[in-house]
């Protein structure tokens, strides 16, 4: 059976990771932990990109043979992962032979069949994006420089006259054209997916797929004075990885951040199709986070170490609050202020304090013993909490991860609502049997709740579950499962501390 297969980029390893980076990843692993929690089989894969020139001048500063220092940088990238709860499935290394087997295979099939053909290379180029420009493309500005294009990067261009070989893309403008109009889900979210049309009707010119100067990288085969381009490298990564597997390609989505999007969304396509391979079914751009306002960059310091917020606030609240904080595709700004107030609104008093009160009220009106259905039972956990269920999936699906988040919120903003209206702590004393009632719905809706929460927070909805009296594995509960009893147990509730505490 096919694997809904999910790609992150390959990130390279110039740099240890920060924010930027664990933001796709975490999506990635949103995504993965709830195509498993709906039965699917899943394969997530991540890794780190270690060719190039770039990756060599960080070496040689630093002083390590080029190996070394990407061997130290990318076991940062899987440490964050593992303290981030990352459940990758697999992870490549384009320095793995896996790898570069596949890529000079590749490259050889595409010289054969014409794709790949040699000629000189005139132009401009820019280490930093390890991205070729035309003169067009890079015009001089009024002091005479010639900068990167790219509005992230604006760093100066070097002048590049070399003997190269080529890729055919100018072939595949029509192909393209025909299957982005054939495959509507291709290009997401839509309003990339124009920067990409115009683009690519705009006419595509053939791409320099070889570096003669630079040394690290896979050698052309049959010309080793040539490395093949480190993006014409990376790129087949999402496919190098599933060699010798058949339940894996194509891949259902490729994950990326909007800067790199031309590169999954053109180059790549057009490459497989050249290969004669089947094309992802997705490729998702999301956008940009800055930090404290300003660009995010490790070159001007400013930069949002995973770290430090994971050290004052736990791994399971920075994954929430980058889903939540802005829509997946749009930019947006990470700030220590929006953190503590989505922080203190969201998950102390909206989720923290229900379920806090909610278990102190079964522990002094019920002794803590779990609450029992009565009859005539409170239905609201049937009527307006489990209906919720298909929506939330649905925008997961999407990668709505927002949205998807949003409604949560949406129904805990509702169960406070419920409380304040039905007054157990009155109840308690005026009508025992309706306040057990009361409690029965709460503690259901919020198991709910709790299978709702784990793709994105998997630690707290753990202790959710423990304290609900569920037993949770192997996966969280789905909605169905809470309704029909599964895995739930009678006995006591396991009143735990709060689960977010307020900070000043
Ligand atoms: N090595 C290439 C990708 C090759 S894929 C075959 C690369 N690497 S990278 O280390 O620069 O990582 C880029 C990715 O990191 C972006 O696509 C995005 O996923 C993430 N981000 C880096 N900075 C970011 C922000 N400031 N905001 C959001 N995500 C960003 O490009």
């Amino acid at each position: 059976m096919k694997k809904y297969y999910i790609t992150t980029p390959l990130y390279y390893v110039n740099a240890a990771p920060h924010l930027g980076h664990a933001y796709t990843t975490i999506a990635a692993d949103v995504l993965a932990r709830h195509k498993r929690a709906q039965g699917a089989p899943v394969h997530l894969l991540t890794g780190t990109d270690e060719h190039g020139q770039k990756i060599e001048e960080a070496a040689k500063a630093a002083g390590k043979h080029t190996i070394d220092f990407c061997d130290m940088t990318s076991a940062k990238f899987r440490e964050l992962w593992k303290h981030l709860d990352i459940t990758y499935d697999d992870y490549i290394r384009t320095t793995e032979k896996r790898h570069e087997d596949k890529v000079s295979e590749l490259f050889a099939l595409l010289i054969k069949k014409g794709d790949i053909y040699k000629g000189t290379y005139q132009g401009w180029y820019c280490v930093s994006d390890e991205t070729f420009f035309t003169e067009t493309e890079a015009p001089e500005d009024d002091k005479g420089r010639r900068l990167c294009p790219n509005a992230e990067c604006r760093k100066p261009l070097q002048r590049v006259e070399e003997e190269s070989w080529f890729f055919k893309l100018s072939k595949y403008q029509e192909p393209l054209l025909k299957h982005y109009a054939a495959h509507p889900d291709f290009l997401a979210p839509s309003h990339r997916a124009s920067e990409i049309l115009r683009f690519v009707e705009g006419g595509l010119q053939d791409l320099s797929v070889s570096r003669q100067k630079v040394k690290w990288g896979i050698p052309v085969p049959g010309d080793q004075s040539h490395t093949i381009y480190v993006w014409f490298d990376a790129l087949i990564n999402y496919w190098s990885a599933t060699a010798g597997t058949d339940d894996l390609w194509p891949a259902d989505v490729h994950i990326v951040g909007k800067e790199i999007y031309r590169f999954h969304a053109v180059i790549w396509p057009a490459m497989l199709m050249a290969a004669g391979l089947p094309l992802p079914k997705q490729v998702f751009a999301h956008g940009w986070w800055t930090a404290e306002g300003k660009k995010m960059s490790k070159s001007s310091g400013n930069f949002v170490d995973p770290y430090e917020i994971t050290r004052e606030y736990g791994t399971d609240v920075f994954r929430f609050f980058l889903l939540r904080q802005m829509q997946f595709g749009n930019d947006g700004d990470f700030s220590a202020q929006a953190l503590r107030l989505r922080y203190n609104s969201e998950l102390v008093d909206g989720l923290s304090n229900l379920l806090y009160r909610i278990e102190t009220m079964v522990d002094s009106y019920l002794d803590g013993r779990m609450p029992v259905k009565g009859s005539p039972s409170d239905d609201f956990h049937l009527t307006n909490v489990a209906p919720r269920a298909p929506e939330i999936s649905a925008k997961i699906d999407a990668l709505d991860f927002h949205g998807a988040l949003e409604v949560i919120w949406e129904v805990i903003r509702s169960l406070n609502e419920r409380v304040a209206k039905t007054e157990p702590f009155k109840l308690a004393k005026t009508d025992k049997v309706k306040c057990e009632l009361v409690l029965f719905d709460m503690i259901h809706s919020l198991r709910i709740v709790a299978g709702w929460i784990e793709p994105f927070m998997p630690r707290k909805a753990a202790e959710m579950h423990l304290q609900l009296g569920v037993r949770q594995f192997p996966e969280a509960l789905t909605a169905d499962d809470v309704l029909t009893g599964a895995n739930s147990h009678p006995g006591r509730i396991q009143k735990g501390p709060p689960l977010f505490m307020r900070k000043k």
